[in-house]
């Protein structure tokens, strides 16, 4: 719900459970944040915007202008005129001027939620949400801004995004456009980030929040391994239960700036946006630039009430594709199975294996093309390597098919390397600055996005291999991070446009792929888990989380991921021993545990694997279809986190009606004298008798317990002998 207080000149937004206020003051209609938190019965609160107070008088005693600036909650802070926090938006001139200041000049509110041109953003109709759309202007300047912000009356979440336009006679450059702000006075806030590095991706990262500017950010022209578009500022004391949390996540996989600024006067500035380094926009007049949407959500009830609403909304009102809210192919990919060396007959052999065990769908991996029999080479040329798969493909797809299995394919579409055809016949394609040696990584180049007949190319070769046979799955992968930006066919003073006209392209292709495929399952992957962010969820219900498949790396990765993401979204592999990131060797069974929590599949070479192994699967294959339905909808709760204790871990799901749970329990290190574990489950209704089942521990036998004593007082799980062992328990509750 979204109203208008004429009288106060304040807008509420309400959420189920919180409020956002904003209020318009002084003649100049300065427009200022006034609060974000729990629901609010009423709008009589323009008392808090300070105008009065000495020496920050706004406009009648032009004096203490400055002060005032510096201090007023700006709901969207402009540079140069004396708010000395960082801004959110920065502007240079025609004639060179950077200062800009932006006055309230309209509004409107309506049903539902407009599509932001050209990218990813959530999504509902007229019922499920409303949108604010205030208009403000620089006259000076020429500039048009358009704040939107909505509200989703089903889920704890607002959102919020920018348009620019320009409508002076002069062009000028947007040199740093962020998407959403919130200025507030308190600031005794731990900040919460997720960092990492290939094969360690999302790692929970806590730390007290001091005065200055703190950030993450990327400008690696994607979200990237190391840090991640989101943060969250929370109470010293916030929980997984309980505790005040502001979070934002950003729906763009480019580069991004999430930031927390603490002011002389101890207000905190939380602001996110695409990254201002390398990045300058020029508008022409009548031109408009769209920022990307963030996703803010306030809760007093700790983590879980964070994560639950951002699962809620990514689950119902970001995902686009038909398998959102379906079951997937159990798949068998053959990347760490043959890495390159593989040809027709190998691959039919793992295909036949798997599918008497109950895989689904065979995925061919990095290698299938063009001369790739190693990452050295080959890149952009998306022609069958007939040596390989002696036959052609679409007869390998055949024979996959004939075994009841469907079959997916990998690509890399935005990359080029140095040793191709393409390359050969377009080393201009390549991102470069011209004159100036280029940097590989991983020996390839990427390709330069901005061209529309690059795309169109690029495009035409990925479909027309799709064309060609009954493929069912792409995993679409992006293995090096951009540098040595630059664009032959940009003029020099749009080349500070290319990182986003870049991400862009991405989407334009994953759109125009999922529209002339719809029923295609697509799974992006960047070098692992380096793009797994919401931008990429639009067009993906899953993403590749790590290409560390080692089953206890897992257990800190899938929990950092999922502090955001649903469990349906994480690409997730049992692979082979000792793991090939690690040298780690853990139990068929807890792998096969740890990666029910997300997509599940294989990584494997199922032909040479021990046969104890290999009659494990079928049992795993009936989990997962027994499960999976629970698991991928279900409500997910936090109950013990390894990085925290060192010792266990352990999460729950929770069906929507409360007559189903599945708690996974994962005992990283054993210690002697062992005893009993005693966790307190969630989620549960305390009216209701389960019956707790240990599905794969017959030595323990099913009893029922109330739902109340098991989340109050707890349920035992029995101390177990040796590491990486893994528990899954079954409630159901009686009728
Ligand atoms: C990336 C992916 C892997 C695999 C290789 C192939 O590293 O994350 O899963 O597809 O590329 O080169």
């Amino acid at each position: 719900m979204i109203s208008y207080n004429e009288k106060e000149r304040i807008f509420k937004l309400d959420t189920p459970n919180t409020s956002y206020l904003i209020g318009i003051v002084d003649e100049e209609n300065f427009i200022g944040h006034i609060y974000y938190g729990k629901r609010l019965r009423d709008t009589e609160a323009a008392f808090l915007m300070r105008t009065g107070e000495p020496p920050y008088v706004p406009s009648k005693n032009n004096r203490e202008r400055c002060s005032f600036y510096d201090c007023f909650p700006f709901e969207y802070p402009t540079g140069g005129m004396g708010d000395y926090r960082e801004s959110c938006l920065t502007i240079r001139t025609a004639d060179g001027h950077t200062g800009s200041m932006l006055s309230y000049v309209s509004h409107e509110i309506f049903d539902g939620k407009p599509e932001l041109n050209g990218l990813p953003a959530t999504f509902g109709t007229e019922q499920e949400c409303n949108t604010l759309r205030i208009i403000c202007e620089d006259k000076y300047a020429g500039m048009q801004v358009e704040l939107l912000f909505s509200v989703f009356h089903d889920t704890d979440v607002i959102t919020r995004s920018v348009k620019i336009t320009n409508i002076g006679q002069k062009h000028f450059y947007l040199t740093k456009v962020y998407s959403a702000c919130i200025d507030m006075d308190n600031n005794d806030f731990d900040m919460i980030s997720l960092h990492g590095s290939w094969a360690r991706e999302r790692y929970i990262q806590r730390k007290t929040l001091g005065y200055g500017i703190q950030n993450v950010s990327s400008f690696r022209g994607q979200s990237g391994h190391q840090d991640h578009p989101f943060l969250a500022l929370v109470d010293k004391n916030t929980t997984q239960e309980h505790g005040e949390i502001y979070a934002m996540n950003f729906v763009y996989s480019g580069n991004f700036c999430a930031q927390a600024e603490v002011s002389q006067f101890g207000f905190v500035r939380m602001s996110m946006g695409i990254h201002p380094e390398n990045f300058c926009w020029k508008l022409e007049s009548g031109e408009s630039f769209q920022a990307p949407e963030v996703v803010m959500v306030y809760t007093d009830k700790g983590f879980d009430a964070m994560t639950a609403a951002f699962h809620k909304l990514y689950k119902k009102h970001l995902i686009r594709s038909v398998y959102k809210n379906k079951k997937r192919p159990i798949l068998i990919n053959n990347w760490e199975a043959t890495y390159f060396d593989f040809n027709t007959e190998k691959l039919l052999s793992i295909a036949k294996e798997a599918s008497q065990l109950g895989i689904e769908m065979l995925v061919m991996d990095d290698g299938w093309f063009g001369k790739r029999n190693s990452d050295t080479c080959g890149l952009g040329d998306w022609v069958v390597n007939e040596e390989k798969l002696n036959g052609g493909l679409k007869y390998l797809v055949d024979e996959v098919n004939k075994l009841g299995m469907k079959f997916g394919i990998w690509f890399e579409p935005e990359m080029i390397s140095p040793d191709s055809d393409l390359y050969r016949a377009h080393p201009d394609w390549a991102i470069a600055i011209p004159g100036r040696p280029s940097t590989e990584a991983r020996q390839q180049y990427v390709l330069d996005l901005s061209r529309k007949e690059v795309v169109d190319y690029i495009y035409e070769m990925v479909a027309s291999v799709l064309r060609s046979a009954n493929i069912e799955y792409v995993k679409w992968d992006m293995n090096r991070q951009l540098s040595n930006i630059g664009s032959i066919c940009l003029p020099a003073d749009r080349q500070g446009e290319l990182y986003h006209r870049y991400v862009l392209a991405v989407y334009e292709m994953q759109r125009r792929l999922t529209e002339e495929f719809p029923n295609l399952l697509l799974e992006n992957c960047s070098g692992g888990g380096a793009r797994f962010d919401p931008g990429m969820l639009y067009f993906s219900p899953q993403i590749w989380c790590s290409d560390d498949t080692d089953a206890i790396e897992r257990l800190a990765i899938q929990e950092g991921t999922s502090l955001i993401y649903p469990l349906s979204t994480m690409g997730a592999h049992v692979s082979d021993c000792p793991n090939h990131v690690l040298g780690r060797t853990t139990p068929f069974e807890t792998r096969g545990i740890v990666a029910l929590a997300g997509t599940f599949g294989y990584e494997l070479d199922v032909t040479k694997i021990a046969q104890k192994e290999k009659d494990m699967i079928p049992k795993q294959v009936a989990l997962y279809h027994q499960f999976n339905d629970l698991i991928r909808e279900g409500d997910y709760y936090r109950i013990a986190s390894y990085q925290k204790n060192h010792l266990f871990d352990c999460w729950q799901v929770v069906s929507e009606d409360k007559m189903e749970a599945l708690v996974t329990f994962v005992q990283v290190l054993s210690r002697p004298n062992y005893k009993s574990k005693r966790i307190l489950l969630k989620g549960l209704a305390e009216d209701k008798q389960y019956k707790v089942c240990f599905v794969n521990d017959e030595t323990i036998e099913s009893k029922v317990y109330s739902g109340d004593t098991l989340m109050k007082a707890g349920l035992l799980i029995p101390g177990l002998f040796g590491d990486f062992q893994a528990r899954l328990i079954q409630l159901v509750a009686e009728a």
